[in-house]
């Protein structure tokens, strides 16, 4: 195994155990919890092992690299990663993108009902808040890392990108309305687990600016993969139905440039997202081939 995918393991394992840890009876210990059972089933259902970890992973990695300790992030990690989960619940029900399959398992919805779906999302998106809250680092980075959070998954982030592309497909979208479209419902919480990882390690203005950087390109170059693997790629490999988008007669990159300028397009975003590790040497070397490997990715 390479160095590479020895890191990559062993981020999605510690990642995996954490995320059942935050949404276990075990975690919910002492409260309320007559009529929970179901909740915390429909949410530890959707958080499980399955998606690629990549949000989280960012975190720990960017703390990594600007010198912080990885392990202390973990809460902001798992909060990325709940906003996220909450994020594709909410995305598969019948009102939104009507998909009845994610990470490989029948969507929230078809096991859980609509409604009980809707509030598992629900409650993610506030146990994340709680999570990152209950961060063991200074009170300053917690509430800094939780306005991130904020900021990125809100009308002004990920929701406002939602609507954008619930927008696109009733109209035939520019290529620009497509960027901004994409830059938001993806690019945003991308985007917000680099400055979270950046503010555990209490990071450099250089660092963070590269941090920055790197994500905003691998972050669009990450959206146009999953318009392109929506085309081409097959229900089983993606573990989520294809031909979502154009089912729904949606304007992506794909329904715009064509696949080939869209691969190209993804490319070229890699290639600025790799350029802006330079400032940390070696260190950066993982962040380099995660961008490639997510560049190629089939799933
Ligand atoms: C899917 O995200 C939705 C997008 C924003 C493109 P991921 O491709 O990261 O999904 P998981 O977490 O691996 O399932
Ligand atoms: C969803 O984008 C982005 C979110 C913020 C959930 P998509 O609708 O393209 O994601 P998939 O393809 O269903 O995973
Ligand atoms: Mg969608
Ligand atoms: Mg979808
Ligand atoms: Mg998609």
């Amino acid at each position: 195994m390479t160095d590479f995918d020895k890191r990559l393991n062993g981020y999605v394992d510690e990642i995996n155990r954490a995320a059942d840890y935050y949404v276990s009876a075990r975690a919910f210990e002492g409260r309320e919890s007559d009529g929970l059972s179901v909740m915390l089933d429909a949410m530890a259902y959707s958080l499980g092992n399955g998606g690629k970890r990549i949000r989280p992973m960012l975190a720990l990695e960017f703390c990594r690299v600007c010198g912080g300790d990885y392990k202390a992030a973990m809460p902001l990690a798992i909060g990325l990663e709940m906003v996220h989960t909450y994020s594709l619940i909410h995305d598969d029900l019948p009102c939104m993108d009507n998909d009845d399959m994610r990470r490989g398992k029948p969507s929230s919805h078809k096991v859980f009902g609509e409604a009980n779906a809707l509030l598992a999302g629900d409650s993610l998106l506030t146990l994340a808040f709680e999570t990152v809250l209950s961060a063991d680092i200074s009170a300053d980075k917690k509430a800094n890392a939780a306005l991130e959070l904020a900021k990125a998954a809100g009308a002004s982030g990920m929701i406002g990108g939602q609507v954008m592309d619930l927008a696109n497909e009733e109209k035939a979208a520019s290529l620009d309305e497509i960027k901004t479209t994409e830059r938001l419902k993806t690019g945003a919480l991308i985007k917000a687990a680099a400055a979270m990882g950046c503010i555990a390690a209490g990071a450099t203005h250089e660092q963070i600016n590269a941090a920055q950087t790197y994500c905003e390109n691998i972050g669009l170059a990450f959206q146009i993969v999953d318009d392109i693997l929506d085309v081409t790629s097959d229900e089983e490999t993606l573990g989520k139905p294809i031909g979502s988008d154009s089912e729904n007669g949606k304007s992506t990159f794909v329904s715009l440039l064509g696949l080939e300028d869209s691969a190209q397009y993804a490319r070229e975003l890699t290639a600025r997202a790799k350029a802006a590790l330079d400032i940390f040497g070696g260190e950066g070397e993982f962040l380099s081939e995660l961008a490639d490997r997510l560049s190629e990715r089939k799933k």
